[in-house]
């Protein structure tokens, strides 16, 4: 397949008679990050809500692997291969690591729980990651922020996902924790998924991003090449605040290719926690 995995064209929301968000289109290639970049009220959680089938499209169209789908529920996204990390990242204090990624999908033997299978994959799936995850039968209260949405972000990947999206993931961190998860963020990307990371941090999206797509008003106002663009081009575009955010509203959209092409080898960009503090 050489188009988009995931592609949102004209998508009007609606709460009731009120709009939520009146026309976003993006794009999310294979093994690219798009980040959804937005004041408040600009869009971004309805938009999250619309592909993950928490909220029904009111027009436009979502199409999966080419082919235009109606996201019903939850369980409609997990089948097409949608994985949605929320910002509460509701995992379950109590329970370990384990526990907490096969919730709902334990593995078992005709003796019971397989919790060696489960434990193992585990871990392999945390290698695969980079995380920095001491215990994997440790609570997982007694991890740290970036540690717990490591889980989550691990937790979303159990079902194989070809689509991960990310709400804020690194709004409750320190620095060492933020750069931890945006490694992980790299890893995805390694991986093949397509990311969509939804964020108001301008450095963390930057850093990671392939693609970035502002939404204002319920709106697109701007897609823009995260290699290319400076923080006051997005700034602009963000508030509606120069003729430059016009202008680049109104540019085209880079092509998928020119981004697919733009792997971690052909710009590492290892995001380095600082040698103290942060945890
Ligand atoms: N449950 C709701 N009922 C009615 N209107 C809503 C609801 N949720 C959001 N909206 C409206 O939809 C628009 C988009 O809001 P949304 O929450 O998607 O923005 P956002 O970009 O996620 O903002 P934030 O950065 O504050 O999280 C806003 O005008 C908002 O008031
Ligand atoms: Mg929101």
């Amino acid at each position: 397949m050489t188009g988009p995995l995931l592609k949102l064209e004209h998508l009007e929301v609606r709460y009731g008679d009120l709009i939520g968000v009146s026309d976003v289109s993006l794009e999310v290639p294979a093994g690219s990050v798009v980040a959804l970049l937005g004041s408040n009220g600009g869009g971004k959680t309805t938009t999250l809500n619309a592909i993950a089938g928490l909220i029904p499209v009111h027009s436009g169209t979502i199409s999966f692997n080419g082919e235009e789908v109606q996201i019903s529920s939850p369980a409609d996204a997990r089948a097409l291969g949608i994985a949605t990390v929320y910002q509460d990242l509701a995992l379950c204090d109590n329970l370990d690591v384990v526990a907490n990624l096969w919730l709902g999908r334990e593995l078992v033997t005709s003796g019971g729980l397989d919790e060696v299978e489960m434990e193992q994959r585990t871990w392999t799936l945390l290698r695969e990651l980079s995380a920095k995850i001491p215990s994997v039968r440790i609570p997982v209260a007694g991890l740290s922020g970036g540690q717990r949405q490591t889980v989550a972000i691990a937790r979303s990947l159990i079902g194989d996902p070809r689509v991960v999206i990310l709400d804020e993931p690194t709004a409750a961190l320190g620095v060492a924790q933020t750069a931890e998860v945006l490694n992980l963020i790299e890893r995805l990307r390694e991986r093949g998924h397509g990311v969509i990371l939804i964020s108001h941090n301008m450095a963390d999206v930057l850093a990671v991003a392939d693609r970035v797509v502002v939404l204002r008003l319920g709106r697109n106002n701007g897609v823009f090449n995260a290699v290319e663009v400076t923080s006051e081009t997005l700034v602009a575009a963000i508030t509606g605040a120069s003729g430059g955010a016009r202008r680049a509203a109104a540019a085209p959209p880079p092509p998928p290719e020119a981004k697919i092409t733009r792997l971690p080898s052909a710009r590492p960009r290892r995001i380095d926690p600082p040698s103290a503090g942060g945890r």
